[in-house]
C-alpha cells in the first residue's frame, strides 16, 4: 500500500511531525511505502472560485496560478491512502492546509447539477491526525466535523481520526501515545485491504 502523508504544521519538526513519524514508522515496518509532503514548503494560494475546474472543456485539475498544488493533488490521486496530519489552529485547520483542502474542489465533478457526481478520490481511505494544546471537547470538534464532512463530499472513505490533546512538548509524550499512533496506522492499513 502506498500511503501519502500530508504534514499541515508550519513546523516541519514540531509536535505533529513527531507523532506522524510514529505512524509512518509503523506503516513502513508493515511493508507499506510512505511518502510525506511537508505542506509549508509549498506556497499555496487560495481557491479563487474561478470555476474552471468544473468546465467540461477543461478536464485538468486546478487552474489557479501554478504553485504546485496540482502536483500534490496528483500524488493524492495516485496514493492508496492519505493521512492528513495537522495542529489545531483557532479551532480549525492552519491556513495553508485549509487552502489545499478548499482547492480539493477541483477533484470533484459537477456536484451542483448531478448528485451522482464523480470524484477523483472516490473510495480512497483518508485519515486525520490532530495535535492540540487544549482538550478535545469544546475545542477540536469543528475541525474533526469538517474532516468527516469533506471526506463524505469527496466520496472517500473516512479512515478515522486520532487526536493528541494537551500537547505542549514532545517530552510530554508517553508509550501510550506511541501505541495510539501504531493503532491508528494499523487501522489505516486495514482500510486498504477491505
Ligand atoms: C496560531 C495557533 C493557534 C492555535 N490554536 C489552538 C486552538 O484553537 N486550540 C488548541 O487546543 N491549541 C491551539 N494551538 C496549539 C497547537 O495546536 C499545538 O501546540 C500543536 O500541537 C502544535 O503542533 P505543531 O508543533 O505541529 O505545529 C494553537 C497554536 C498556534 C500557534
Amino acid at each position: 500500500m502506498r500511503v501519502l502523508t500530508i504534514l499541515g504544521s508550519p513546523r516541519p519538526n514540531g509536535n505533529t511531525s513527531h507523532v506522524l513519524s510514529w505512524v509512518e514508522q509503523s506503516l513502513r515496518s508493515s511493508a507499506h511505502s510512505v511518502d510525506r509532503i511537508t505542506l509549508i514548503e509549498h506556497v499555496l494560494g487560495p481557491c479563487r472560485e474561478c470555476g474552471m475546474c468544473r468546465k467540461p472543456e477543461n478536464p485538468d485539475l486546478c487552474h489557479a496560478p501554478t504553485d504546485g498544488a496540482n502536483a500534490i493533488f496528483n500524488k493524492m490521486i495516485r496514493a492508496d491512502a492519505i493521512i492528513i496530519a495537522s495542529p489545531l489552529f483557532c479551532w480549525g485547520f492552519p491556513s495553508h492546509l485549509k487552502a489545499l483542502l478548499d482547492r480539493l474542489y477541483c477533484v470533484v465533478g459537477d456536484c451542483d447539477h448531478n448528485p451522482e457526481y464523480a470524484t477523483k478520490l472516490e473510495g480512497k481511505p483518508i485519515g486525520l491526525l490532530v495535535t492540540c494544546a487544549g482538550p478535545e471537547e469544546g475545542n477540536a470538534e469543528l475541525m474533526i466535523r469538517s474532516y468527516y464532512a469533506l471526506v463524505r463530499f469527496l466520496k472517500a472513505i473516512p479512515a478515522g481520526h486520532v487526536l493528541y490533546p494537551f500537547f505542549r512538548t514532545t517530552q510530554d509524550l508517553t508509550q501510550q501515545d506511541r501505541n495510539r499512533a501504531t493503532e491508528f496506522a494499523l487501522r489505516m492499513a486495514a482500510q486498504c485491504t477491505m
